[in-house]
């Protein structure tokens, strides 16, 4: 989906994704805390969660509105995060994180890849990336077109250069904004560390 509808949707939405993924906050909480990089942060429950427990963000997102209310929410909840604008496909820095992060990124698969192989460049030697989104064969179980959904095999494929730590499938509740509009999928959890 385009940046435009993106921004659009941060800028009209009044039901904000204000809770961290269970998944996520299961696969981080007994991690040691350091430098963290969310790719598309959307507005940043996840790493607003992260930086509440002391952990350094950065969070990035193509859609202004979207970095704009993670801003003003981290603000609102006392706590800092840096948001950057730009493409989680090109995304590179010259600093490295101790944790990158990427939660319900649904691109096409040649994006997906590009933005796995910009996600592994970013991680410090000894660095944990964590990926977690709804697998292809849950697709009936969402409005989310076929071709924006990975299977596991795959995304474990595009990082050759990791030390896959866990991956694997598991149907479970995702929690959604609003009211009434939880829903369950199967959703791929794999987490990877760059070796020392
Ligand atoms: C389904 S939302 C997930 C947001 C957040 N990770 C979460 O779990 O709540 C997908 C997010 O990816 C962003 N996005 C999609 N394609 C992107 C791209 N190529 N570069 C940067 N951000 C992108 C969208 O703007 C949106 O905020």
């Amino acid at each position: 989906m385009s940046q435009k509808f993106w921004n659009e949707y941060y800028k009209n939405t009044n039901a904000p994704w204000t809770t961290p993924d269970a998944g996520f906050v299961a696969e981080v909480t007994h991690l040691p805390t350091g430098s963290a990089l969310e790719l598309g942060c959307g507005e940043g429950a996840d790493s607003i969660w992260l930086a509440k427990r002391n952990w350094e963000v950065t969070a990035v997102d193509f859609a202004p509105a979207a970095i704009e209310n993670l801003t003003q929410a981290a603000q609102t909840q006392g706590v800092n995060v840096k948001g950057i604008v730009a493409d989680v496909t090109t995304y590179q820095s010259d600093e490295k994180y101790d944790l990158v992060f990427l939660c319900y990124m649904h691109l096409r698969r040649d994006e997906r890849h590009q933005m796995l192989n910009c996600a592994t460049k970013l991680l410090s030697p000894g660095g944990i990336l964590v990926y977690i989104g709804i697998a292809q064969s849950s697709a009936a179980d969402s409005d989310i077109p076929v071709e924006l959904l990975a299977t596991l095999d795959e995304i474990v494929a595009v990082l050759p250069d990791l030390i896959i730590e866990r991956a694997d499938v598991s149907y479970r509740v995702i929690e959604m904004p609003g009211e009434n509009e939880n829903f369950t999928a199967d959703v791929i959890t794999v987490r990877a560390k760059r070796p020392l």
